[in-house]
């Protein structure tokens, strides 16, 4: 499996996700302007590991601080961490580790600035140890929904490249075919960045799973046609009262498993809930770049003249959702998230 981010000989790398499945790079970040600027490019994407990535990229950005006095320093960290934050809005998870880091700076404020420095790596490493348990806990509760055999339709990326460990709604996917389960996932291409085709459809050819490739727009055909048993997808922020954003589509995808009466669910580490938030109309969506729409690429697929608009997310609402799946366990409808 590969790993989204990893330290070696105490220098930080990222595999550059928008090259796969086609090339493998590793880039070093050397310092958070590195780090920011991947996370908007979607360089290393997915909820939890951008919140991995921002927690490393605040510690490589502080590094040429830690001689100076804690004044400097404090300000340094408030400085990269605004930056590191501002770099997507829509996953909670980002925020949550830059806090859980502020808070750790701060319980030490009166102490050496190495040591603070030393303190955060740590935290930092700590922060991805536990994604990876988060995960395999994830991956377990999630049996209880996945029948001996099953056909699984998923969207957008999941996976190892998407967390620190085996993934989310593909941890559940992959677990169960570790346990012996017979499975087999539908795997929309999620349009436009394709993070289905290129790296879901890619991680469960690793790791063997059978799969089939669908365009966004089979999903309802499929649903119509075929037994689906299950619609199994992560998220970006969950709000205290279970509306969850996630990839575009997402939404789409739950109405129509709605419809046809297919229970979707949802999977995320409760880094990926937002409790200070009641309702998902509080959740901001990202919009990037018409051009994502009109090239697939590199490849021009529309006229230039024609406007295009790029909503990276969608809020699907909780009556819709009929289970999430944490690491503490699935809740159920109604959901209240303290
Ligand atoms: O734009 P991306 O690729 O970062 O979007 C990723 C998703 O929407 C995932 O489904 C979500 O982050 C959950 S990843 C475990």
């Amino acid at each position: 499996m590969i790993k989204p981010l990893f330290w070696e000989n105490d220098r930080l790398f990222i595999v550059d996700q928008t090259l796969l499945p086609v090339e493998y790079k590793r880039i070093e970040i050397k310092n958070h302007l590195d780090m920011a600027g991947a996370i908007k490019r979607l360089v290393i994407r997915g909820a939890p590991a951008i919140g991995i990535a921002a927690a490393a990229g605040l510690i490589v950005g502080l590094k040429p601080f830690i001689n100076s006095t804690s004044g400097l320093f404090f300000e340094k960290l408030n400085e990269i961490s605004i930056l590191l934050n501002g770099t997507r809005p829509t996953a909670v998870n980002l925020s949550w580790a830059l806090n859980r880091m502020k808070t750790v700076a701060e319980s030490m404020k009166n102490q050496p600035v190495p040591d603070i420095w030393d303190r955060l790596y740590r935290e930092a490493l700590a922060i991805h140890r536990e994604d990876i348990e988060m995960c395999q806990a994830i991956g377990r509760h999630g049996q209880s929904i996945i029948p001996e055999k099953a056909n699984i339709l998923t969207h957008c990326n999941t996976g190892g490249l998407a967390t620190g460990g085996l993934g989310t709604a593909l941890g559940v996917i992959i677990t169960a075919q570790q346990l012996g389960k017979d499975i087999h996932v539908y795997v929309d291409e999620t349009r436009p960045l394709l993070q289905g085709a290129r790296l879901t459809a890619w991680e469960l050819s690793e790791e063997k799973v059978p799969h089939t490739l669908i365009c966004d727009n089979m999903a309802a055909y499929i649903m119509s046609t075929r037994k689906i048993d299950a619609v199994i997808v992560g998220a970006d922020r969950i709000a205290a009262n279970g509306d969850a954003a996630n990839k575009i589509g997402t939404y789409g995808l739950a109405v129509l498993a709605n419809y046809h009466n297919v229970p979707f669910y949802m999977a995320a580490p409760s880094s990926t809930i937002d409790p200070n938030i009641q309702s998902g109309q509080q959740i901001i969506i990202e919009e990037r770049n018409g051009n994502e729409v009109r090239n697939v690429f590199g490849t021009q697929i529309a006229p230039f003249t024609s406007p295009a608009i790029s909503p990276a997310f969608d809020v699907t609402t909780n009556e819709l959702i009929c289970g999430i799946i944490t690491e503490k366990g699935v809740f159920r409808k109604p959901y209240y998230f303290s």
